[in-house]
């Protein structure tokens, strides 16, 4: 252990523990922010190291988002203190030592190198590793693959109104005779102890200016950030509305949204600006809603307004009262553009699925049949 990181740098008797994480971080995701809610709570700071571009295409293949873009969404986390960029794939002790940290934590799946070595050798002998839990049920391959295969199965209500049958060649299943248990496409299962370990537990003080904001944030990414941040900056309490699957689906269209209600729930609680979510909030912005929440202003950026079903303006209420605020984020990015991205790489990311689930179903039956 360095001798630095053993030392008391929080001042008073509270010894500072620093820990070390790092990754691709590529199409973040509430798994990945769980990884650091849990890595956090194993010390009192946290270094996330991420990978550049040419590291990740090199070990894993080309990512869906460039380092910019994935640096900015690992320090929007609540739980992250520091983002060191452009980390080494391999992590070792010279770079735990070089950010003071007395260890390093990863989900319990295995990360390999291009090579199959395990990216945690050296940590691991040195005994400066530790384990948090992976959550099951979401995986940037996951995401990928309900994008390139158009599934719904992600849809809590299963076969609704909404439901399409899929074409036997559009199967999840499809060339594929086993899953990987780390990154294979299992189900999620929100809890409500989930929700509590991602929740402020914050409510208003008395004089807060309270921001409120309603969409799909559907594959939470950085223009969603970029509009959060400058939301938040209009008061004090950021107060996020998500719209249910069937609302969403009904103004975005046909396959919409890529993850369903609990699961955008948990992207936009783990970002540092919001104090809290409505979980299914109603599509218009009504006056009970605004009263309730003792509103001040309510934001929208520059993408377009649907109409509700009557063809009434969703925010005609906040306008009413003269609440009602256009924002401009100054990102230009969409799901439908993250959904363009990936359908125009389809062959390179469905490469890059299958060789990922290939290595790690190698290392899962080399840890079943060891002595
Ligand atoms: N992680 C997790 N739960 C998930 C997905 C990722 O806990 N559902 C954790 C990983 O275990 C790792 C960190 O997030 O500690 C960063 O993961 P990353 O390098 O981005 O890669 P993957 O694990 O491959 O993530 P994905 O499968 O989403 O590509
Ligand atoms: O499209 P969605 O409902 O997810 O958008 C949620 C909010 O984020 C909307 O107010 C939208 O205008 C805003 N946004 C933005 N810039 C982007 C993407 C979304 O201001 N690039």
């Amino acid at each position: 252990m360095s001798e630095m990181a053993s030392g008391d740098k929080m001042g008073g008797d509270k010894k500072q523990v620093r820990v070390w994480c790092d990754g691709c971080y590529d199409m973040v995701h509430f798994g990945h922010a769980n990884s650091l809610r849990q890595a956090k709570a194993m010390g009192n700071y946290l270094m996330v190291g991420v990978h550049s571009d040419a590291e990740v295409t090199e070990h894993k293949g080309p990512p869906v988002f460039t380092e910019q873009e994935r640096y900015k969404m690992v320090r929007a986390i609540k739980w992250v203190d520091e983002v060191v960029e452009a980390a080494p794939y391999v992590t070792t002790l010279e770079t735990l030592d070089k950010y003071e940290c007395d260890f390093c934590v990863h989900g319990d799946d295995i990360t390999m190198t291009a090579e199959g070595v395990d990216t945690y050798h050296i940590v691991k002998a040195a005994n400066r590793y530790k384990e948090c839990l992976r959550t099951r049920g979401v995986s940037t391959t996951d995401l990928v693959g309900r994008m390139l295969l158009m599934t719904r199965s992600h849809f809590k209500t299963g076969k609704d109104e909404y439901s399409v049958d899929l074409p036997p060649e559009a199967s999840l299943e499809q060339g594929a005779t086993a899953h990987s248990p780390w990154t294979g496409v299992t189900q999620f299962l929100p809890t409500t102890q989930q929700l509590i370990q991602f929740s402020s537990g914050k409510v208003p003080k008395p004089g807060d200016r309270v921001v409120y904001v309603a969409g799909a944030f559907d594959l939470f990414h950085v223009g969603h950030l970029d509009f959060l941040e400058k939301a938040a900056a209009q008061g004090d309490f950021l107060i996020v509305g998500l719209h249910t699957d069937p609302i969403v689906n009904r103004y975005k269209g046909y396959n919409y949204p890529i993850m369903n209600l609990h699961e955008r729930t948990l992207s936009v609680l783990a970002c540092r600006y919001v104090d809290e979510v409505v979980i299914g909030a109603p599509y218009p912005v009504t006056p009970d809603l605004m009263d309730h929440f003792r509103v001040d202003v309510v934001c929208h950026g520059t993408t377009p307004i649907s109409d509700d079903v009557d063809g009434s303006d969703p925010y005609a209420e906040p306008k009413r009262r003269s609440k009602f605020k256009q924002i401009e984020s100054g990102n230009d990015m969409t799901t439908q553009k993250i959904v363009e991205r990936i359908i125009e790489h389809r062959m390179e990311f469905m490469v890059r699925n299958m060789k990922k689930e290939k290595k790690e179903m190698a290392a899962y039956e080399g840890l079943l049949t060891r002595p």
